[in-house]
C-alpha cells in the first residue's frame, strides 16, 4: 500500500469525475489517451514540433504572436500563408506551396470552421499534416477537421490555465515527454481576484495581475493545473453555448451592416461578435470609456506587414464585442445601445 500524507489542513474538495458525459472533457472528446495536457497551448505545439522532428510549419498570417514562441528552439522553419478579406486560408496559395510532410496550423476564427474550400484542400492533401487551433472556438459549427486539435481552454472558459493537443487520427502518436507539476501558484491569482470581486469593481487590480501573468506564459514542460483540470470535469457547456449563440444573434440582428462573420445565425459557438470598421481605434476607446472592454484580435502580428497587408488591416479594423455564457440579453440590449450612440 502506498504510503501518503495523513492530516494537515484540508484540501479543496472539489471532485469530478472525468468520465461523465456532460463535461467539457467529454464535449470536446479529450481522455488521458488521446491527449496532452500542458500549462498552455504554445507548449503543446512546440513539444508535437520538437518531437516529430517537424521541417516546415506553416501558421496563418492572422495569428497571436504569442503562439509563435512555441517555434523557438526547434529546428522547424516557420512560414506565413495568406488569408482573405474574411479570414479564410488562402487555398490558392496553399495549393502552389505546400510540400508533403509540410504542417499546417489553421485557425476556427472566432469559434467558426475555415470555408468548405479550405476543408475540401485538407481532405485533399493527406501528404500534409494538418492542426486544428480551436483556441476560440468551445464548439465548431462542423466535427473536427485536422489531424491534431489544439484548445487553450482558458479563452473560452475562464480558467487560469492549460493547453491541450489531442491525437485525432488514430496514426497519430502524441510527443512522449513528462509534464512537470506546477509549483509557482501565480497564475491562478487573476482568475481567483476576479472570482472574489463579485461586484466587480477591482477590476483595475485583476486586471493588472491577468497582463502579467499573460506575459510570463512561457513555452515549458509544466502540467495543466489540477485546478484546470478538475474544473473543466465540472462545467457543463450545454447552456453556455446557447447563451453564447443567443446573446450573438441580438448582435448579429442589430449590426448585420458591420459585422464581420455573415452568418446571422451561427450555427457555431462563437467567441465573441466581431465588428470590422475603419475608426476601430476610436471605438473601442470609446467603448472603454463606458467600461465596456471589447478585446482586439489580434493588434500585432508577427507576420511581416509588407508582406500581409490584408491580414494587418483586418488587425486594425477588427473589434471583438463581448457576446459570451456571462451575459444575458438585457446585457446585450445596453450594449446595442452604447454601440450605436458611438457609431
Ligand atoms: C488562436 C490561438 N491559438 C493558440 C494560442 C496560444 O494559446 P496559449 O496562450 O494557451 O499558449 C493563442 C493565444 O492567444 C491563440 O490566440
Amino acid at each position: 500500500m502506498s504510503k501518503r500524507l495523513i492530516g494537515g489542513f484540508l484540501p479543496l474538495h472539489l471532485t469530478a469525475d472525468r468520465h461523465i458525459n456532460n463535461n467539457v472533457w467529454a464535449f470536446w472528446g479529450v481522455n488521458d489517451d488521446n491527449s496532452l495536457r500542458l500549462h498552455n497551448a504554445r507548449s503543446c505545439l512546440h513539444y508535437l514540433l520538437t518531437a516529430n522532428k517537424v521541417k516546415r510549419l506553416w501558421l496563418p498570417a492572422y495569428i497571436c504572436d504569442s503562439l509563435v514562441s512555441a517555434v523557438d528552439n526547434t529546428n522547424t522553419e516557420l512560414h506565413y500563408y495568406p488569408l482573405t478579406s474574411k479570414l479564410s486560408p488562402r487555398c490558392d496559395f496553399l495549393h502552389d506551396y505546400l510540400q508533403a510532410g509540410d504542417y499546417v496550423l489553421a485557425i476556427n476564427y472566432f469559434g467558426k470552421n475555415p470555408d468548405p474550400d479550405f476543408l475540401h484542400l485538407v481532405n485533399e492533401r493527406r501528404d500534409i499534416v494538418w492542426l486544428e487551433d480551436r483556441a476560440q472556438a468551445l464548439s465548431p459549427a462542423t466535427s473536427t477537421w485536422g489531424d491534431w486539435i489544439i484548445y487553450s481552454p482558458r479563452k473560452v472558459l475562464g480558467v487560469a490555465d492549460g493547453g491541450i493537443l489531442v491525437a485525432a487520427q488514430t496514426s497519430c502518436s502524441l510527443p512522449n515527454i513528462i509534464a512537470t507539476s506546477l509549483t509557482e501558484p501565480d497564475f491562478v491569482v487573476p482568475a481567483l481576484l476576479r472570482f472574489e470581486d463579485h461586484d466587480e469593481i477591482h477590476n483595475q487590480v485583476w486586471y493588472e495581475h491577468y497582463q502579467i501573468s499573460e506575459q510570463q506564459m512561457r513555452v515549458s514542460s509544466k502540467s495543466m493545473s489540477q485546478l484546470t483540470q478538475t474544473l473543466l470535469a465540472m462545467i457543463n457547456p450545454a447552456k453556455l453555448c446557447q447563451q453564447r449563440q443567443s446573446n450573438y444573434r441580438l448582435l448579429a440582428q442589430a449590426f448585420a451592416d458591420i459585422a464581420f462573420i455573415d452568418d446571422l445565425e451561427p450555427n457555431f459557438v462563437p467567441l465573441g461578435f466581431p465588428i470590422q470598421l475603419r475608426s476601430a481605434d476610436q471605438l473601442w476607446q470609446g467603448l472603454c470609456k463606458q467600461q465596456i472592454f471589447a478585446q482586439r484580435h489580434w493588434l500585432n502580428l508577427p507576420s511581416p506587414a509588407d508582406q500581409f497587408s490584408v491580414e494587418h488591416q483586418l488587425s486594425r479594423e477588427l473589434i471583438t464585442i463581448p457576446c459570451d455564457h456571462r451575459y444575458q440579453a438585457q446585457d446585450m440590449q445596453y450594449i446595442i445601445e452604447v454601440l450605436k450612440k458611438l457609431l
